[in-house]
């Protein structure tokens, strides 16, 4: 058997069933992964990803075996494993997984490096974390690595710190920044998921509840549309001027964060940036308040403030966490904080990850035929790459579009015709 740290192998055949249910909603990836088998664009190709361990991720990581690529996989989240996902991917797959649900922190990197001692050519990374301990803790290992992928809005911001700095050694594709990814995966999938993740964690009904929603960039448009569909009152906080009057024109409360504070039933953070929530808002809420996050880190809720504001704290349910404040208050923390989608659901559907997957598969193909002639730097997913993934998801659909006419065309490449 390939190399793993894995819970448990007897989990196997349930997860295959997982990983088989969500193919049948990834017809994308699935025409990849067809002519990545007769063609062999990744043979002899070793590559590491750090991403959830989940059964669209097993997809993804099957695609690329099937183009030849050895697959080595750790998780990016501690608490999203699908521990019976990664025991599929060990018996059925021949993929190297190194990831438990509910790893610690010394585990969590252990299993990073344990991919990353495998030397491989392309890195996958959801958040930055493979990319960033290769580039500190273990460069002795960074001189094999030609390319990399990033998959979360915080690893590209990330990245280009790094390049910005010049400390960044290889190039990377920002695949969160193709519309075929971030239009769909950030807005539909997020806004679904996390509502997925507050139901199965807490199963309140949402339909007249204060539901605040902490910035209002892909992920945050989302979940505000599906809250409000579930018949929410949304109220969005923001620090951007345009995302703000967005938000108002959306037909959305727009408040200042202490405003909302006083008033939300449910807050969720989806900003990329820490300290959102902190002590100066817990002091503000009301009693029975349900705070979650499904920003990429556990930074944006300070866990550490809710901690010394409280007296107690105890576990009602697998993934809340009641705070018993000085005041007699009770505030909810859901999934620790961490990403509620993933940790207390399954994260965004299949159908959405199809086209993540599927533009994170044709990146990799093209880096192999052209990581040589890049510098390091952080590069978009190119066009061409972007506008097949969303042809063959409309194809898989049924839906035809529209081409231009010759006339249009022309018309569209001239000054020449006015009033
Ligand atoms: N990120 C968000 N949802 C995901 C999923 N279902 N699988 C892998 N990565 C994800």
């Amino acid at each position: 058997m390939v190399k793993h740290r894995i819970k448990d192998i007897t989990l196997a055949e349930e997860g295959l069933r997982k990983v088989e249910w969500a193919r049948r909603e990834m017809p994308v990836l699935k025409m990849i992964g067809e002519r990545f088998e007769r063609e062999k664009p990744l043979a002899g190709i070793k590559i590491g990803g750090c991403l959830h361990i989940t059964s669209e991720t097993a997809n993804l990581a099957s695609t690329l075996v099937k183009g030849g690529a050895q697959v080595f996989l750790c998780a990016s989240n501690p608490l999203s494993t699908q521990d019976e996902v990664a025991s599929a991917l060990v018996k059925f797959f021949n993929i190297s997984v190194f990831a438990i649900k509910g790893d610690d922190r010394e585990a969590y990197y252990r299993n990073i490096i344990a991919v990353l001692e495998e030397r491989p050519l392309f890195t996958i990374d959801d958040g930055a974390d493979l990319v960033t301990t290769l580039h500190t803790k273990r460069r002795d290992l960074l001189e094999g690595t030609k390319g990399g992928t990033e998959e979360t809005t915080t690893g590209v911001i990330r990245l280009r710190s790094m390049a910005r700095e010049g400390v960044l050694k290889y190039p990377i594709i920002a695949v969160n920044d193709a519309k075929s990814k971030f239009l769909f995966d950030n807005r539909y999938g997020t806004g679904q998921s996390t509502i997925d993740g507050i139901l199965r964690a807490t199963n309140i009904l949402l339909a007249g509840k204060k539901f605040v929603v902490f910035g209002y960039g892909w992920c945050g448009k989302g979940l505000a549309m599906r809250a409000r569909g579930m018949g929410a009152q949304v109220i969005v906080c923001e620090v951007d001027p345009f995302k703000a009057l967005e938000a108002v024109m959306d037909g959305f409360l727009v408040m200042h964060s202490l405003e909302a504070a006083e008033i939300g039933d449910i807050f969720v953070t989806v900003t990329g940036d820490k300290s959102v929530l902190r002590g100066e808002h817990f002091k503000l809420m009301k009693d029975g308040a349900i705070l979650a996050n499904s920003g990429h880190f556990d930074v944006e809720i300070d866990i550490p403030a809710l901690e010394m504001m409280s007296k107690s704290k105890r576990r009602v349910r697998p993934m809340v966490e009641e705070y018993l404040l000085e005041d007699g208050k009770r505030i909810y923390l859901l999934a620790e904080g961490r990403l509620v989608n993933l940790a207390a659901g399954e994260g965004h559907p299949s159908s959405v990850m199809d086209m993540s997957f599927a533009t994170q598969a044709l990146c990799i193909e093209y880096l192999a035929k052209s990581a040589d002639s890049l510098k390091p730097d952080v590069y978009p997913v190119p066009k061409e790459v972007e506008e097949t993934v969303a042809r063959l998801k409309l194809a898989s659909l049924g839906v035809k579009i529209d081409e231009l006419t010759p006339e249009q065309e022309k018309y569209l490449q001239s000054w020449a015709e006015g009033t």
